[in-house]
């Protein structure tokens, strides 16, 4: 079907919206390898570590009981009594479980936040780079997203003054979102509190913070934007298993808030989707309760990753990368490349010519910065195997030194 018939056909909201990126380059870098190329894809965003024994199996149990039916639609009792221990241990946090939303991923808390929070005529502020779906979730919405563009001299964070700048009347809503996705920056207790001042002098403006990545910190300390004077009243606080306990594929998020909102947001899921699983949340009550030995494993793991690539990417002429204290993403800006050819006569404009001919012609996956708001640069997470990462990193230093 044609663009030009779609765009007419459907609601153009919907229309209108991209296929995630990540997905999209994930699907493709599949395709290639189910045909037989040696692709090794950094595209994923998901820990590539097993979802810990004690998590599975009460995944199982829960199935061997026959646990299978329907939970409550704000997910049940005994998760969420959970989740509010958490903040509270964690993030020094009081939330009821009444004031707690369990979703099928963070993804679906944050697009219920952003649907309950914002509508037609709202702005919507985004730092960029950003992770591709909160645009995409603000328009959805009716609403009107505004990046506030970061480079790699601030280490793609926002400063007060940006966040000030970009402020109107309109502005109803900031997604924040530390450590970040797709950068890996994570903004220190002092950096959040400056940011917290400016939006203490704009009380329309509501914030969610997105700290799906909380315990993915290596010599930072996470911020939860909530715990900040005068923020609890006006931030939702996303976050989820997805990453911190390699469940991705079992999805399970979260949303905690002033219980009118959250109400709002359940209202909402009752009408779309329901409660999640009712086997996942089992699982999700096992890995609240469980030792965090292995969590502590995998990020010392993606430590020493970041590390190594990093190591890596400064040697390469021309790629500047800032050094990340979160999540397992780097962003270096490859702009230098832009404007080249390849040995093949491929012409390299952009981030996603140049993402396309490393896929295809050096069989590594990253994802075009321009998906994230930073068409400078390129996503390249290192939840990979330090062996994928080395040959990875050599088809990289190839495929830009062939570049003329
Ligand atoms: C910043 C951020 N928020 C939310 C999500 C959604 O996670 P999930 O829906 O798997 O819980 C992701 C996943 O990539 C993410 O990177």
């Amino acid at each position: 079907m044609s663009e030009i018939l779609i765009q007419t056909m459907f609601n153009p909201r919907v229309a209108s919206m991209k296929v995630s990126a990540t997905l999209a380059m994930s699907g493709r870098a599949k395709q290639l390898r189910r045909e037989g190329h040696p692709v090794i894809a950094l595209s994923a965003g998901e820990p590539d570590f097993d979802t810990p024994a004690p998590i599975a199996e009460a995944g199982i149990q829960a199935i061997r009981e026959g646990f299978t039916n329907y939970t409550q639609n704000q997910g049940m009792i005994d998760l969420r009594e959970r989740i509010s221990r958490k903040f509270e241990r964690d993030n020094g946090l009081d939330y009821a479980p009444g004031q707690i939303l369990c979703s099928n991923g963070a993804k679906q808390s944050v697009a219920l936040a952003v649907g309950v929070l914002c509508g037609e005529g709202d702005e919507v502020l985004i730092p960029a780079p950003y992770w591709v779906s909160y645009p995409e979730m603000a328009r959805f919405a009716g609403a009107t997203p505004v990046p506030m563009t970061t480079t790699v001299e601030t280490d793609y964070r926002i400063t007060p003054a940006m966040l000030e700048d970009a402020i109107t009347d309109k502005t109803r809503l900031l997604i924040h979102c530390s450590p970040s996705n797709p950068t890996g920056s994570v903004y220190t207790p002092e950096e959040a509190e400056a940011l917290a001042e400016v939006l203490r002098r704009h009380e329309q403006v509501y914030i969610i913070s997105d700290e799906i990545y909380e315990h993915v910190v290596y010599d930072a300390e996470h911020v939860a934007f909530a715990a900040l004077p005068g923020m609890k009243e006006r931030t939702i606080t996303i976050n989820g298993f997805s990453k911190c306990f390699a469940m991705t594929g079992w999805r399970l998020g979260y949303m905690a808030g002033p219980e009118a909102i959250v109400k709002e947001a359940a209202k909402v899921q009752s009408q779309f989707t329901s409660a999640p699983s009712s086997i996942t949340q089992r699982a999700g009550i096992a890995a609240l309760d469980m030792d965090f030995e292995p969590v502590r494993m995998m990020v010392a793991a993606f430590r020493e990753r970041r590390d190594y690539v990093l190591g890596r990417l400064a040697a390469i002429d021309g790629v500047q990368c800032p050094k990340p204290e979160g999540a397992f993403y780097l962003f270096p800006q490859v702009s230098a490349y832009y404007g080249t050819t390849a040995p093949s006569g491929r012409r390299i404009d952009n981030s996603e010519d140049l993402c396309f001919y490393l896929l295809e012609e050096h069989n590594v996956a990253l994802v075009p910065g321009h998906a994230f708001g930073g068409p400078d640069g390129a996503r390249l997470s290192y939840a990979a195997s330090m062996n994928d990462l080395e040959e990875a990193l050599n088809r990289i230093e190839t495929g830009l030194a062939a570049l003329r």
